[in-house]
């Protein structure tokens, strides 16, 4: 049996698919507090929270190996759901003799400007100091989330909203491509046990990425900035405004990413952005205004 936490999330419920798909057990880990996507309902849903033990312990029973792509951010503090929570989670499958496959996040470090990245840290190290066989699996942002916030921003100016100076050029994946190495890892025991690092095609801005949306929607003009000193204003502030600002702040700032993975793990998708766009753009048909 695989327990996938974040088994109903945008990558987790990718992964449920594709592991109901080649006949896997599968058991999803939610709070149940929204409604499970239509491709996970089949799989055995569990309702508990990674931050209460008493409910990890019976969500690993008879369980093998345990997927987390949990993530706090940013509706809750990342520092509770993304550390201590996958902490919980490590010990939990430790209890039972299970491996771990954790999606932590591409630049994660104890001195990353940004509370998510520090926490996927903590998250890394949790499972690096336990006794369980571990797999980190270390993506670059989500092209497809990026892109579908970007959309959302532009609304009627049809000039998405670009958080600082969006100069940083970035290898956007595909969700697709990470849900399919985690399956890969999943099912392939020699692959486990290491460090993935994933990237997309591409390498570019959130500015080009936004000039892309809109030359793909025949959107004219440029886009919006929102300027750095207002983020440095909201980035103070708690909750899920400030977790953003924060996040757009360290964004700016480049990190070195050294992507192998495709070596590594031959035969992996890499989607196009062109391809992500396009498939946007046609899910967005009947939402213009
Ligand atoms: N989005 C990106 O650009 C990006 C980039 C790199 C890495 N990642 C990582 O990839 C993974 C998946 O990201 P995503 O964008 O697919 O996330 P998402 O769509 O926001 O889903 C988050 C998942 O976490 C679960 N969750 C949140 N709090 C929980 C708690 N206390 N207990 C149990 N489950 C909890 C949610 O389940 P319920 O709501 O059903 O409880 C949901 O399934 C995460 O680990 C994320 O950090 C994301």
């Amino acid at each position: 049996m695989i327990l996938v936490a974040g088994g109903t999330g945008r990558l987790g419920s990718l992964v449920v698919a594709d592991l109901l798909a080649r006949g896997n057990r599968v058991r999803v880990l939610s709070r149940g507090t929204g409604p499970v996507p239509q491709e996970v309902a089949p799989s055995e849903v569990m309702a508990g929270s990674v931050t209460d033990p008493a409910a990890l312990e019976k969500a690993v029973e008879g369980v093998d190996l345990v997927v987390s792509a949990v993530t706090g951010f940013p509706r809750t503090d990342p520092a509770r759901v993304d550390a201590a929570g996958n902490e919980l989670l490590v010990q939990a499958a430790e209890g039972v003799g299970a491996e771990v496959v954790l999606v932590s996040v591409a630049g994660a470090a104890p001195d990353s400007a940004m509370g998510l990245f520090r926490a996927k840290f903590e998250a890394e190290q949790a499972l690096g100091r336990s006794s369980v066989r571990g797999t980190i699996i270390r993506p670059e942002a989500f092209a497809d989330l990026w892109i579908d916030l970007l959309a959302t921003t532009a609304r009627r100016s049809r000039r998405p909203l670009v958080f600082g100076r969006g100069d940083t050029p970035t290898g956007w994946v595909a969700v697709g491509d990470v849900a399919a190495l985690v399956t890969r890892v999943v099912e392939q025991a020699s692959l486990r046990g290491t460090t993935y690092t994933l990237s997309g095609p591409e390498r570019i801005s959130v500015t080009e990425l936004a000039r892309r949306l809109m030359a793909s929607r025949g959107w004219p003009g440029s886009p919006r900035h929102l300027p750095v000193a207002a983020l440095h204003v909201t980035a103070r502030l708690p909750g899920r405004s400030g977790r953003q600002a924060e996040a757009a702040l360290a964004m700016d700032q480049p990190s070195p990413v050294h992507d192998d993975t495709r070596t590594r793990v031959p035969g992996l998708p890499s989607t196009p952005l062109a391809e992500l766009l396009g498939r946007a753009a046609v899910r967005s048909e009947g939402h213009e205004p």
